[in-house]
This record gives structure tokens, C-alpha cells and sequence, in this order.
């Protein structure tokens, strides 16, 4: 039967995060008791304000397909509030409401990538970018950002990566898996490479509220960055919306009707319930950012500290986001009943195993001396599994 699938799906990796969690599930249902570090959402709930907005929303039959590129009214408050929260000035014809930020990234390489066109991508980088590029026919090219320099991006590396074909530049901050938010140089450069060589820059920004000691910056606000950036956002993280599939992107009038002709035809509108209770989140006061951005700080900070008391990590503090990134590479060669570990993956599969911490291993991000572990669950669940890293750890030979 698998002969029958095209070029195209046999060519897509699967989800190593969705492979992780996954192994976890099936040993949890054995009755095994895991600690996850896995997760890639939020562990709070969706205020009730926006869960009141939907159910409003049904009992006044808001029903029905709405036009493809998403409700009048929403895309008025994305806008209202890419002014309010980002200083972006956006018109409601520049916004497109697709179901989360990666339909909004799909449909942006969709409309603007091709056979023959190729794309930047910052490693470490979310794993789902180069499925996308290359789901689009294009070729994803690497720049390597490393640890000791914060993650930051030189003009110099990116220029040497831009040949006749590139046509994008991926942009993410705060970037997962890293956690880094790239500075006002990095952005810099990456502007004014972007002007020199008439590319398009697509903004990832889903994790821009959630930055710990600074305040993010949307590339798009730098001087000659505007035209020529899609600036994605999306309601998944810093509203705990991940199943409401919210996204959407603000970019120019000519991009945004090419990117809704592309889902009007592909998908049809987001779900028009959820695009309601996100009119009236964006509308809104967030009820509970301060908290959970306090939360996720305090967790960061314990979970970053007591990694790097483990002999052999090396972890990053990081700004954003709600991932710890430590370097592990010390391990390789390192053996445990009998088996030697070469990779994240060996890494990561001991830890399940062996301790009954679930994390995920950095090669699907580019990055394989690392693992990302997600702080998006209880501290008393990370101070638990830390333990469990550190017990074990101190058993390799
Ligand atoms: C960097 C990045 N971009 C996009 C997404 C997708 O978000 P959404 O739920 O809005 O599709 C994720 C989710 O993990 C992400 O980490």
C-alpha cells in the first residue's frame, strides 16, 4: 500500500515530540509512573472568561462558516491588539485567522515557496520547519546559532547562507526549543540582510508574551523590516488555547489575500466558535498572564539551577518560552547496562526508561547534543523528575 503514497509523504519525519510523548502514554497505560517534560502546551487552563465567550458564542449561533481568512471583528481586535502589545499597525485587511500558528506557516510556504526556492532556517529550529519547506517543494539551508553566544545571529553566517534561490528567512523569538529571544543585533542583521537581498522574513512570534526579563520585539517594527515581514502569532500558548486552533498572521495586503486565497480553497475558515472566544481574549485583559508568566519564571529558574548541578550539563538561562535546552553531549560514549549513548535519542530513551522521565532529544531540532525539557507542568512534578535525572546521571560510568 505504501508504494501508492507520494514522494511527498514518504519524504515528511514524523513528530519527534508527538514520538515521545507517545512511548510515555503506552508506558503510563502499563501503569508505570512517568514524569513528562514533554509537553509543548501550557498546563493551565483556558481562562473561563474565553471558555464563556464560546459557549455565547453557540447559543447565539455563531455557527457557521465565516469568510475563509477569518471574522471582520477579529481580525479588528488581532489588529487593536498587534498595535496595543507589539506597536505593529496593521489594517484588518492584512490579517489572516487560520487554525493555529503552523496552518498559518503552511500557508504562508504554500503561497511563497517553490520548486527550486530555498529557506533559511536558524538551528536550533522548531522541527516542524523544514517538513513545511519541504512539503512546498523548497529546500530548507541551515545557519548554526550556538549556545555560547546566547543563540545570536551574525550577519556574516546568514550572508554566507543566502544564494540566488533563497526567497525566506525564518524568524523565531522566543524560539523553541532553545528558549533564546534573539536580540536587537540579531534582528539587525537579519533586517538588513533580508532588505539587501530582496528577501521575506516569516516571524514566528507564538511565544512573544511569555519573555521573563525583557520585553519581546517584533522584527517587523525595526526600520525597512515592515514590508517585507509575515508576522505570525497565535492563541495556543499565551492563552492556553492549544486545541482551539487559533493563529494568525499580519503581513502585506498583497501577501495576506494570496495566503487566504490559498485557505480558502485548502481548509475553508477556522473554526467559528474559537475564533469568537479569540475576539474576546484579544478584546480583553488577559486574567492571568502576570500569574502564569510568574509561575513559568520560578520554574525556569529552579529547573535551569538544578540541571546545571548535574555534572555534565551545561544549560543555558533561558529568556522565553517554556523550555530548558541543556547541552548533554558530555554523556556521549558514556555507557549504561551495557548500552553506550551516541545520540539525544539514546539519551532520551535511557531517561525514559531507566529514570521514567520523559523528555524530548534535540537531533529533530537540528541540535543533537541536546534534549529540550518542557517546564510547562507542577513544580513539585520538576523537582521530582530533576531528582530522578540527577539519581541516575550519577550512575553512568
Ligand atoms: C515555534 C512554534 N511555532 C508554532 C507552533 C504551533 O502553534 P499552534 O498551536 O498555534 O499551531 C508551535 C507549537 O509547538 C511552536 O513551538
Amino acid at each position: 500500500m505504501s508504494n501508492r503514497f507520494t514522494n511527498r509523504i514518504n519524504m515528511l519525519q514524523p513528530s519527534a515530540t508527538m514520538m515521545v510523548i507517545k512511548k510515555a502514554a503506552n508506558m503510563r497505560a502499563q501503569g508505570v509512573d512517568i514524569i513528562s517534560f514533554g509537553a509543548g502546551e501550557p498546563d493551565f487552563d483556558t481562562p473561563e472568561v474565553v471558555i464563556g465567550a464560546a459557549v455565547k458564542a453557540m447559543e447565539n449561533g455563531k455557527t457557521r462558516y465565516t469568510p475563509g481568512s477569518g471574522t471582520t471583528s477579529l481580525k479588528k481586535s488581532i489588529a487593536h491588539k498587534l498595535k496595543r502589545d507589539n506597536q505593529l499597525h496593521y489594517e484588518p485587511k492584512q490579517i489572516v485567522v487560520s487554525n493555529g500558528a503552523k496552518h498559518s506557516l503552511f500557508n504562508a510556504c504554500m503561497t511563497l515557496l517553490q520548486d527550486g526556492d530555498e529557506a533559511i532556517l536558524f538551528s536550533p529550529f522548531w522541527v516542524t520547519y523544514p517538513e513545511i519547506v519541504k512539503l512546498a517543494g523548497a529546500t530548507p539551508v541551515y545557519v548554526e546559532t550556538i549556545a555560547r553566544n546566547g543563540f545570536q545571529i551574525s550577519m556574516a553566517s546568514l550572508e554566507a547562507a543566502v544564494s540566488k534561490n533563497t526567497k525566506l528567512i525564518f524568524v523565531n523569538t522566543p524560539s523553541n526549543p532553545t528558549g533564546a529571544i534573539l536580540n536587537k543585533e540579531s534582528l539587525k542583521n537579519i533586517v538588513a540582510v533580508a532588505k539587501k537581498r530582496d528577501l521575506i522574513i516569516l516571524s514566528d512570534e507564538c511565544y512573544e508574551a511569555l519573555t521573563y526579563d525583557e520585553p519581546h520585539v517584533s522584527i517587523a517594527s525595526l526600520p525597512d523590516a515592515y514590508e517585507r515581514t509575515i508576522t505570525i502569532q497565535s492563541m495556543s500558548k499565551v492563552y492556553a488555547m492549544t486545541g482551539w486552533r487559533i493563529g494568525y498572521t499580519a503581513s502585506s495586503v498583497e501577501c495576506a489575500n494570496a495566503m487566504a486565497k490559498f485557505q480558502g480553497q485548502a481548509t475553508g475558515c477556522p473554526n467559528s466558535i474559537a475564533q469568537e472566544a479569540a475576539d474576546f481574549a484579544l478584546s480583553h485583559e488577559h486574567p492571568y498572564l502576570g500569574k502564569w508568566r510568574d509561575a513559568f519564571k520560578e520554574r525556569r529558574t529552579y529547573m535551569v539551577n538544578a540541571l546545571n548541578e548535574i555534572p555534565g550539563f551545561e544549560t543555558l538561562m533561558p529568556k522565553g518560552a517554556f523550555y530548558a535546552f541543556p547541552n548533554v553531549s558530555a554523556f556521549y560514549g558514556k555507557e549504561l547496562d551495557g548500552v553506550v549513548i551516541n545520540s539525544s535519542l539514546d539519551l532520551t530513551n535511557i531517561l525514559l526508561e531507566k529514570a521514567h522521565v520523559a523528555v524530548v532529544p534535540g537531533g529533530p531540532f537540528g541540535a543533537d547534543d541536546y534534549i529540550r525539557l518542557s517546564y510547562a507542568t507542577s513544580m513539585e512534578n520538576i523537582i521530582e523528575g530533576i531528582n530522578r535525572i540527577t539519581k541516575l546521571m550519577n550512575t553512568l560510568s
